[in-house]
Formats: structure tokens, sequence, C-alpha cells
């Protein structure tokens, strides 16, 4: 079995994580931009900003963002890049609503954005659609990576990229035990006073620590069928960013 519980990366059944992935974030849609500002100390928008100079996406791009939620890698690359167009996509109609009345109001400055829900395991899109896909904190949470992977590297062009954020690994000792007691303790913390749902975010914390860290992840890119991998690390490795060529 190749599926895994993402809170623990032992091998399960994927519903066990996709069950509890819907429950989590169509409970907290509306709150969740309000904790990813207060939880990181806003340091989630520079990391947007550096995924977005990593993302080789220009004003011809047609761009997949997956696990899009509410819409910020989206508007962040509508903005900064101005590509042809933008499909936004999620596997909770929750998180895409948010999205959708961003949107309504301007969000995207003028690039036309789609909003589709769709199951990252399952893209409901053509082959070779994309010139580049997109991907934060989205991974982290889906069963079956190889097959998610696989899915974003079908979709796109031969020559496109994949650009994926995402918590890693911080190498130094002291600021990987300082971040491990901040994901042990004030995550769950933050996310029940600011979201209301404490045990969503012990979830959160138990991810993290189960995710493989940046040589782990490109591992699995390649295996996927990526090639020239490489990734930066933002904020000492708290995450960290990966851009990956499909041949
Ligand atoms: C932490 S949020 C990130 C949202 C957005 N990318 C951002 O940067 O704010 C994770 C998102 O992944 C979505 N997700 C989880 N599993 C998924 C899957 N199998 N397919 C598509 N989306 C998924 C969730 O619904 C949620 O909206």
């Amino acid at each position: 079995m190749t599926t895994i519980d993402t809170a623990t990366g032992e091998a399960a059944p994927p519903e066990i994580s996709s069950e509890r992935v819907k429950d989590i974030f169509s409970n907290i849609a509306s709150r969740y931009e309000r904790f990813n500002a207060v939880s990181s100390f806003g340091a989630y928008k520079l990391w947007l900003r550096t995924m977005a100079q990593m993302a080789p996406i220009g004003p011809e791009s047609c761009v997949l963002d997956v696990a899009g939620g509410t819409g910020d890698v989206t508007f962040t690359m509508a903005r900064a890049k101005r590509p042809r167009s933008i499909v936004c996509s999620d596997l909770v109609p929750e998180m895409l609503e948010v999205a959708r009345a961003h949107y309504d109001e301007g969000r995207a400055d003028g690039v036309p954005v789609q909003f589709q829900v769709a199951d990252a395991h399952e893209l409901p899109f053509e082959d070779g659609a994309f010139d580049v896909v997109t991907v934060a904190y989205g991974i982290r949470n889906m069963p079956d990576r190889p097959r998610a992977l696989a899915e974003m590297a079908r979709v796109l062009k031969p020559g496109g990229h994949l650009v994926c954020l995402d918590f890693s690994t911080p190498s130094n000792p002291a600021w990987r035990a300082l971040y491990g007691f901040y994901l042990k303790h004030m995550i769950p913390f933050w996310g029940g006073l600011i979201a209301g749902d404490r045990e969503g975010f012990v979830y959160l914390g138990d991810s993290i620590r189960a995710f493989p860290d940046q040589a782990g992840l490109a591992a699995l890119m390649r295996n996927a069928g990526f090639v020239d991998v490489e990734w930066r690390d933002c904020t000492g490795g708290v995450a960290a960013i990966h851009r990956a060529r499909r041949p």
C-alpha cells in the first residue's frame, strides 16, 4: 500500500486522511487566513513572495494551483506574474467559496481565474494542459503522494514546472528543537484561540513532523518523473520551496 495516514506517515487506507482534511478545512474555511497570519508572525507572506520569484510564470502561462484553498497562492501569482489564466482547485468547496469571494472583490487584479473542486489524486484536466503547477501546504495533506505528484506531472506540458511550498525541517539542531516545541505546544494554542479548532491544529503539527524533509520530498518528486529538482529553505528550513521540471 502506498497510501499513508498523513498524521503519522504510517501505511493506512486513504480515507482516514482525506475525511480528516475535509472535516478540518470545511470547518475552518472562514477563519483559515487569520490563523495563518497570526501563527506564522506574517512569515507566510514572505514565503509566498519567494515562491512567486521561483515560479517560472510568464504572460502566456496557464497555471494550475492545486490545493489552492482560499486562494493565497493564486492571487499572489496573479498579481506578481500576470499569467494568461489560473485554475484554482481544491478538494473542499468551502475553501474555494472564500477564494471566489476574494476574486469577486478584485483580488486577482484582472487575471482570469477559474475555481474547480478537484482531488489532487485524480485531477480532472487533460494531459499537458498547464505550464506551471503550484501547490502550497497541500502535498503534506495527501495520503497518496506518489499518485498526486504523478497527476501534477501528467497535467504539465513537457518542460513545465511544479513549484511547491510546504513546512520542512530546519538543519540547525537548536532551531529544529525550538520549532518542534512551537509545533507541539503553540500551534494548537493559536488554533484553539483563533480558529476554535485545537484538534485540527494538533493534526497540523503531527503532519509536519511526519512529512519528509527537503531531500525526502525531492526524492518523491524524482520518483514521480520530475527532473532538475531544487529547493530553497525559508526561515532556516521551517519551510522550503521546491521547484521541479517535467522532462
Ligand atoms: C493548508 S491549506 C493550503 C491552502 C492554500 N494553498 C494556501 O497556501 O493557503 C491545505 C489545502 O489543501 C486542500 N487539500 C487537502 N487534500 C487535498 C487533495 N487531496 N486534493 C486537493 N486539495 C486538497 C485542503 O482542502 C486545503 O484547502
